[in-house]
């Protein structure tokens, strides 16, 4: 264990023989402080979205096919110009710093080692350079929580390019922060240091809550900023939390190269439907013009089941 700032942050290293996410989850629970697992593992107001978005995946059903003459089934994709050994990519995550003392750097180490894709996020525990690097060359994207400041944005961009991201994530579901109530509870403040804050702004956000760090972040934002981003970087911009077929169409009209559907896990706005229900109208807007990307409740390859939901409910 590593005391940082009072935060016990673990340091262990060991194998994990992992039975599925609950059970893992419940691993974790025994290891993070309070307030870091509150953080990681808590949503907004009631958490309704929240768990929506795992109860969704039972809206739909999975036909086994038959005869189909495979042995060896191939998951590997082709996208946005990359070759992925696996569909995966690990969502950016703030703060990893909270889970293990590692952070970003080993979970970057984890992903390259299955072949997906890792994307890193402005509110790092570990600083763009590190993170790259650790990934030994497999590809990565960097999400952008746009602030008001473009002096700070453009120093961002500017040092995910030189790490050599392949793409840039542009986060528009949350601009504020939302009414966290497991926080409050734990009167949570970021303990360790965000290494983007302390490299390109005047505070680090430790000693922050999330509510203080979002107010720094941009909260007007429009098809403009996409555009600006898009020709800044000259990198693909895919844009995140989106969850209706206007904004999807919106966000392509403005050159988006992606459309990230998410609604950031049900972790910031409460009592909007499960990104799964929302997926299949914004696909058909979309209709294959851009590559879509989507997250919110996923806990398995297929589907998420009631079993787990209880689980939840520990
Ligand atoms: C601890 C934690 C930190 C997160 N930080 C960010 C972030 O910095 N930027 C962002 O766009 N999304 C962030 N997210 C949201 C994820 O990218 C993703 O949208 C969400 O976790 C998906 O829902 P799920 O947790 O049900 O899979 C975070 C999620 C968690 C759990």
């Amino acid at each position: 264990m590593t005391l940082t700032n009072g935060y016990e942050q673990s340091d262990r290293e060991e194998k994990l023989n992992i039975l599925n996410l609950p059970s893992l989850e419940g691993e974790a629970k025994k290891i993070i402080p309070t307030g870091g697992f509150g953080y990681i593992f808590g949503g907004a107001e009631d958490e309704w979205t929240l768990k929506e978005n795992t109860q969704a995946f039972n809206h739909a059903q999975i036909v086994p096919r038959a005869l189909s003459n495979i042995d060896h089934p191939d998951l590997s994709t082709d996208v946005f110009g990359l070759h992925l050994k696996t569909p995966v990519m690990m969502a950016p995550t703030a703060a990893q710093g909270l889970a293990h003392a590692k952070g970003e750097t080993d979970t970057a180490k984890g992903v390259a080692a299955v072949g997906g894709l890792m994307a890193q996020s402005t509110y790092s525990s570990t600083s763009i350079a590190d993170t790259a690097a650790a990934g030994n060359g497999a590809p990565q994207f960097f999400q952008l929580y746009m602030s008001k400041d473009w002096t700070f944005n453009e120093s961002l961009l500017d040092e995910a390019k030189k790490a050599g991201v392949k793409a840039i994530i542009l986060t528009v579901d949350a601009t504020v922060d939302g009414y966290r109530e497991e926080d409050i509870i734990n009167n949570f403040q970021f303990p360790i240091p965000m290494a983007n804050l302390e490299k390109f702004a005047s505070g680090d956000g430790k000693g922050q809550g999330i509510g203080e760090i979002y107010a720094a972040a941009a909260q007007k934002i429009g098809p403009d900023d996409v555009r600006r981003i898009a020709e800044y970087t000259d990198l693909p911009v895919i844009v995140k939390g989106i969850q209706s077929p206007e904004d999807a169409l919106r966000a392509i009209g403005a050159g988006a190269a992606g459309i990230y559907v998410s609604n950031h896990g049900g972790r910031q706005l409460n009592g909007g439907p499960a990104s799964f229900d929302v997926l299949a109208d914004i696909a058909k807007a979309v209709n294959h013009q851009v590559p879509i990307i989507f997250d919110s409740g996923v806990r398995r390859g297929s589907t998420c089941s009631r079993r787990w939901h209880q689980a939840l409910t520990w």
